[in-house]
């Protein structure tokens, strides 16, 4: 069904402030998830509500945080969320990285004891907005084999990388798990009783399997170079916030009554204090015009600058409503808060 934006940010906002966020933190929450369903981004919009309204309630998610922006030097600092909404423990962690940014120049702000925050290009959206470049790592739970393990370690942990252009508020953006699929696509092929491709995901020897039924782990993008990029995410988001890391990052499902401890690292770099923003903004330009007009291989009509794809979406949905599953649009237009579906109830890992 197609909805507008801002009919579905009421829902949400609604649905979180009724399971018992404070309303500035729903509002947050439906601008982060309004935001990736815009872009086509759908395992990480609206679909996501009804978890987070179960954990909500549960008591799983800090409804009245104490949170503490915490300066270390002059370009760095920790944001400390105590158990808070992630969303909103990013963005207000990535306005302070900003502001940081345009007078020193480069910015590094942690953020720690989050729970859940989204689709990560929504904060390196905020610093290209103003003319930055953002990169922003997090944790997320174990699910991935390392490359040739046969039990997970590492999450999903995204990197989401973000260039300002010239044109119309555009920027080159790359927003992407580590993992080759997420476990949403193994739920989604168990659900319609459809095979995997064999380089999603391992059964629990390690070995590469084709039914969703079997999966017990990840795989890493690309092998041991994926491997080697949720190892990065992990120190930077994880280790050096002396947050639990590796396979000990808290559970997304385990027990929605707990807070979670994760960690967030936003890096902020102003071009001003390199080449000028200017000539940057200019040449990101250039890019993203010659990505385009690069000869297209056989079978591909065009090539896309990162990000376009996402971009080509925002235009439709824009011009013709948003598309939201028919089932995720009724619970949210409806009184229930949750249906009691995810507490301990997730298989994944076990
Ligand atoms: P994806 O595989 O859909 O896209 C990855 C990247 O490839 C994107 O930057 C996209 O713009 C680019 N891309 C796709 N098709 C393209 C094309 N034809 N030409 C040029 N570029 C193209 O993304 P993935 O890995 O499924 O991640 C989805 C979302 O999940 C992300 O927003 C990520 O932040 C989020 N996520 C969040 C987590 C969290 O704990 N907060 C954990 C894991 C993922």
């Amino acid at each position: 069904m197609r909805v507008t934006e801002e009919e579905l940010k009421q829902l949400i906002i609604n649905k979180l402030h009724k399971a018992g966020l404070q309303e500035s933190h729903a509002e947050t929450a439906a601008d982060v998830l309004v935001f990736a369903d815009q872009r086509g981004i759908h395992s990480h919009g609206a679909m996501r509500v009804e978890y987070y309204a179960e954990r909500i309630a549960k008591g799983g998610i800090n409804t009245n945080p104490d949170f503490r922006f915490e300066k270390t030097g002059p370009c760095s600092a920790v944001f400390h969320a105590d158990g808070g909404n992630g969303h909103t423990a990013a963005k207000l962690a990535m306005d302070e990285a900003i502001k940081m940014a345009k007078e020193n120049g480069v910015a590094i702000v942690g953020v720690r004891d989050m729970s859940h925050s989204g689709a990560i290009s929504y904060f390196t959206e905020q610093a290209t907005q103003v003319d930055l470049i953002g990169l922003t790592v997090c944790q997320s739970d174990p699910m991935a084999v390392p490359f040739g393990g046969a039990e997970p370690y590492y999450g999903t942990n995204p990197i989401a990388f973000a260039a300002p252009s010239s044109e119309d508020g555009k920027s080159m953006t790359l927003d992407m798990a580590t993992t080759v699929q997420a476990w949403g696509k193994i739920l989604h092929a168990r659900s319609k009783h459809e095979s995997i491709p064999d380089t999603w995901a391992v059964n629990g020897n390690g070995e590469p399997t084709t039914d969703p039924f079997d999966v017990k782990a990840l795989l890493p993008i690309s092998g041991p170079k994926g491997y080697g990029l949720m190892m990065m995410v992990d120190v930077l988001s994880g280790v050096l916030l002396g947050l639990p890391f590796g396979n000990k990052v808290s559970s997304m499902y385990d027990n929605l009554a707990e807070y979670r401890k994760l960690g967030l690292l936003h890096i902020v770099i102003n071009p001003e204090f390199f080449g000028g923003i200017s000539g940057f903004k200019k040449d990101i330009s250039q890019s993203m015009d010659d990505l385009n007009n690069i000869k297209p291989a056989t079978g591909f009509s065009k090539v896309l600058y990162p990000g376009q794809n996402n971009d080509i979406v925002i235009e439709e949905y824009k011009n013709n409503g948003i598309e939201i599953v028919d089932d995720v649009l009724e619970y949210l237009r409806s009184d229930v808060i949750h249906n009691n579906q995810y507490d301990n109830k997730d298989p994944f890992a076990k």
